[in-house]
């Protein structure tokens, strides 16, 4: 090839001494540009070779991938052992070295081959599949395989919530369970909230032999679960009560409601609607968060309120509540918030007769007569009730949804 470019330029070169003989003195010396425009195809073949060496491209690009990277993070892991029936933690830190594709779970092995051997913590697939290896990753439930240090220690990151912490890396066991030892939970609690679901499809007069795309679709993200925990370990109401639910139990429950085969669908309903289930979610939007596939936990306990409501589940505290809610708001333009939890509570509102008093020392309760409350622009928030009542929101299938069932 660079043979056969030599011998283009050096045609036009023997060209040149033709044109100045045909052409006057001064034309000549304005065709020399033209000599000069030759001169580029030259360079061209010398820099010809470089493109076509490409095994010599790739051999560089093997030696620089097996080069140490010189940088390096520390690794500030929360450690410990139960003794005594007590779990008795200590920090420790673990520098290593990293380039820009060694995830979180990669360092841990590093440290447990070469540094620790009795550094403890789950894993399986190192492919977001297996779920084994949920932690708690700079102040938020990750999986370490999925995470990439160098996500870590560049301060905030897009969805990442990452606090800028300099060049170490916080890592401890995941939340709202025992600990076992150092990063290892115990996850005999989760799986029995699960289980306490009934997760399998049962028998009944509600069976549905059709199944349209919507039911498939929400069948099918829930269906996205790895159960790793993740969701349960960052859930709020989970801290408050840990007889709650949960986020990942509820998102299973769903798959059940949803599943047109199910049979018992309103007793699954009136069940989940019962104490320390979809009512007591607090709707903090964490679970959604920290869901490292996409099933959106939250968005499936709303849709489970919903459905429990339309289908006449409704003599329950958080039911009442959220009737309460909507009526004084298209009355009044405001909540009547005493009233709100006579309505809600009924006669166990004298179990919070003590909170009451405090609050009404402080000076904390409104006035529960309505004419106290008049907002201004209420005719409007009438009329926006009066159109949602002639156009429902579709809480289903509404486009913008990105829970279970988006399609
Ligand atoms: S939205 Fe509800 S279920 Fe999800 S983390 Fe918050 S309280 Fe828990
Ligand atoms: S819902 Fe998401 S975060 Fe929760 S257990 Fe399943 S995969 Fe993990
Ligand atoms: S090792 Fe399986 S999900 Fe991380």
């Amino acid at each position: 090839m660079a043979t056969e470019t030599k011998k283009t330029a050096t045609k036009a070169t023997t060209k040149k001494p033709a044109a100045v003989k045909k052409a006057p003195a001064k034309k000549a010396a304005a065709k020399k540009p033209a000599v000069k425009k030759v001169a580029p195809k030259k360079v061209a073949a010398k820099a010809a070779p470089k493109k076509a060496s490409p095994v010599k491209k790739a051999a560089v690009k093997k030696a620089a991938a097996k080069a140490p990277s010189s940088k390096t993070v520390t690794f500030r892991i929360k450690r410990g052992e139960q003794v005594d029936g007590a779990f008795e933690a200590r920090h420790e830190d673990f520098k290593i070295k990293y380039d820009d594709s060694t995830t979180v779970l990669q360092g841990l092995e590093m440290i447990k081959g070469e540094q620790d051997g009795s550094l403890t913590f789950r894993r399986s697939c190192r492919a977001s599949i297996c779920g084994s290896c949920g932690m708690f990753i700079n102040n938020r439930s990750r999986l370490a395989c999925k995470t990439k240090i160098k996500d870590m220690v560049g301060g905030v990151k897009e969805n990442m919530n990452v606090p800028a912490s300099g060049n170490i890396i916080e890592i401890e066991a995941q939340k709202n369970q025992p600990v076992l030892k150092d990063l290892v939970v115990d996850i005999q609690p989760f799986y029995k909230k699960v289980e306490n679901i009934t997760p399998f499809v049962q028998e009944g007069a509600e069976t549905n032999a059709d199944v349209d795309k919507t039911s498939f679709e929400q069948v099918n993200m829930v269906s996205n679960c790895i159960m790793c925990g993740a969701c349960y370990s960052d859930c709020t109401a989970m801290v408050e009560n840990p007889d709650f639910l949960g986020p990942a139990a509820l998102a299973k429950a769903f798959r059940f409601v949803s599943d047109p085969r199910e049979g018992q669908k309103t007793d699954r309903l009136k069940e989940l609607s019962e104490k320390n289930g979809v009512w007591d979610c607090t709707r903090c939007g964490m679970c959604v968060d920290a869901c490292p596939k996409g099933v959106a936990p939250m968005e499936a306990i709303i849709k489970l309120r919903t459905r429990s409501m339309n289908s006449g589940v409704t003599n329950n505290p958080g039911a009442r509540h959220a009737m309460s809610f909507k009526k004084d708001i298209a009355t009044w333009g405001v909540l009547n918030e005493p009233v709100m939890l006579l309505k809600t509570l009924r006669h166990n509102v004298i179990k919070q007769a003590g909170n009451a008093l405090n609050l009404v020392r402080k000076g904390k309760i409104p006035n529960p007569l309505p004419f106290d409350h008049k907002v201004e622009g209420l005719n409007e928030v009438r009329d926006i009730f009066k159109e949602l009542e002639k156009n429902p929101i579709d809480v289903e299938t509404r486009a913008e949804d990105t829970g279970p069932g988006a399609g």
